[in-house]
């Protein structure tokens, strides 16, 4: 007889997990179905073993510049094996605390490929067998994998997807990465850190084209500095491994000669074609449709997370399963402005972003003024040795209110918390004391500035 429960989730990644511990704390029973490892892209080949490897790189910089903050040491190398165990052993910790929290929450974790095959009946494919499971309500959680070039298909040992790129053997000593997105920008200073000739590719004009143009211009010039060419507005035609290094060739007819090529050029939804028919769910192109409810077009089916490419973030898919979970408990929700979800960039420096940017106030026609102020005069941020970058606030003129604010610098994504819970404020801001010196002080003043209050700043005319 097939085990009935009031939710059954597919896919364990942070939206899946995250619903699956709400709707169990809001008394549900819940199932959770995974077919590979539990905590999805996440935990397993995105957020956590990018920033581990990230924090080593970040680590060796530092201890390359102990010089400079009046230290002798001998110059620090990297142990790349090392760093590999460290990543690992982080991520194991958390699949380890994942599954803890799946027991201690009660919920059931299936091992297995779900799949739905008539509304209120989802089929778990285990090593065991085949299982039945009737469900009440059930979330697609399914997330989304690497998008390939289909003339250079990922070949898990030249061309590599986001999964391969985390888990090299050693350290390559050349790199071309095709995508200067996110997770290009990402990987390139943890390679260049290490010492590997990084080349990115972008086929827009600019590096990181969902930011503002000031902050690909200011990324690109701190990127030279960590020896990473930035080719921007050019095309790979072909990847030709025949021997030797690879053979990357652009469109412009220049080559270069490449150890490793990482594909990151964005992602796809994962979502199997049984499931989408046996609900006859109605479609956004790839992507499943959902209304702000997170409901699909099947009675008592959600989706949440990658599948439904709203936000490609961990913390969306978080926001998207609170929302699923309380629909599910009969509190009514909605998701918000999906503008006032964060965007953190790990790169060095950082980006980080949160409400409007420069160019949708634009395109709105807006009337804005832009506050600026730089961590070159902030006294923790000289005191630190980490003076590169600035924050830029958007006020809108008819409202009176900062509506946007982004951020490029050393820790600028710890700042986001801060500037999401300022955002709406006025110039009110000035009666709130920061703590000094800190660095949170330059979103202060770069607040300030939007109103002409920087007390560092001349007045705007
Ligand atoms: P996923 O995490 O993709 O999880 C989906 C799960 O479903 C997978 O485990 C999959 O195996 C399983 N599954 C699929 N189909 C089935 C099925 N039929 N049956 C059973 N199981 C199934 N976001 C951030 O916010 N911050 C970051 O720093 C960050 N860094 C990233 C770095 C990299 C390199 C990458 C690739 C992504 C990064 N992301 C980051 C994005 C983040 O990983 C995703 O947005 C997030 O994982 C999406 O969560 P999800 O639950 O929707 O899907
Ligand atoms: P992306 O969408 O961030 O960037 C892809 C880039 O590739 C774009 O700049 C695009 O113009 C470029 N591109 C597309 N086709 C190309 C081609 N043929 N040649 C050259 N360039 C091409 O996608 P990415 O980097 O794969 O990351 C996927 C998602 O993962 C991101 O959207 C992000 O949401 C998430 N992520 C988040 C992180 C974070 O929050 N810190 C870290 C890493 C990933």
């Amino acid at each position: 007889m097939a085990e009935q429960f009031d939710v059954v989730v597919i896919g364990s990644g942070p939206g899946g997990y995250y619903a699956a511990i709400r709707c169990a704390q809001k008394k549900k029973s819940v199932a959770i179905i995974e077919k590979e490892l539990i905590g999805g892209t996440c935990l397993n080949w995105g957020c956590i073993p990018s920033k581990a490897l990230l924090g080593s790189a970040h680590f060796l910089t530092l201890a390359r510049h102990a010089g400079l903050m009046g230290i002798d040491m001998a110059a620090p190398a990297p142990n790349w094996p090392k760093m590999q165990a460290r990543k690992n052993a982080i991520i194991q910790g958390f699949r380890n605390g994942v599954s803890s929290l799946m027991k201690g929450n009660g919920i059931r974790v299936f091992e297995g490929t779900g799949k739905v095959t008539a509304p209120g009946t989802v089929r778990v494919n285990t090593k065991a067998g085949d299982v039945e499971l009737k469900a009440a309500n059930i979330i697609i959680a399914t997330g989304s994998e690497a998008l390939q070039i289909p003339s250079m298909p990922f070949d898990g040992s030249v061309i590599l997807s986001n999964r391969e790129v985390l888990n090299l053997p050693a350290i390559p000593a050349s790199m071309v990465i095709i995508g200067g997105g996110v997770i290009g920008c990402e990987m390139a200073c943890v390679y260049a850190t290490m010492g590997t000739k990084v080349t990115i590719v972008e086929a827009l004009p600019r590096i990181l084209p969902m930011q503002d143009e000031w902050v690909s211009q200011l990324i690109v010039k701190e990127f030279k500095k960590l020896g990473i060419t930035c080719l921007e507005g050019k095309k790979v035609t072909a990847v030709d491994k025949s021997s030797g290094p690879a053979k990357v060739s652009l469109e412009s007819g220049e080559t270069i000669d490449a150890e490793k090529v990482l594909v990151s050029v964005g992602r796809r939804a994962v979502c199997d074609q049984e499931t989408l028919d046996a609900l006859k769910l109605d479609m956004n192109g790839k992507l499943i449709k959902v209304n702000t409810k997170m409901q699909t077009s099947a009675p008592n089916v959600y989706a949440i997370g990658d599948v439904i490419g709203t936000t490609y973030l961990a913390h969306g898919a978080f926001a998207e399963a609170e929302v699923a979970a309380d629909n599910i408990a009969g509190h009514p929700a909605e998701m918000g402005d999906y503008d006032l979800i964060p965007k953190a960039i790990y790169t060095f420096p950082e980006v980080a972003s949160v409400g409007k940017s420069e160019k949708q106030c634009k395109d709105a026609r807006m009337d804005c003024t832009i506050g600026k102020a730089a961590f070159r005069n902030n006294g923790r941020s000289l005191a630190h040795n980490e003076t590169v970058g600035e924050i830029s606030t958007i006020r809108d003129n008819k409202t009176n209110k900062v509506v946007g604010v982004t951020m490029v610098g050393a820790t600028v994504t710890e700042l986001l918390a801060a500037a999401r819970a300022l955002l709406g404020t006025t110039e009110d801001i000035t009666n709130v004391t920061f703590a000094h010196p800190t660095v949170s002080e330059v979103l202060k003043e770069a607040w300030e500035d939007a109103f002409g209050m920087s007390p560092h700043n001349l007045p705007k005319r």
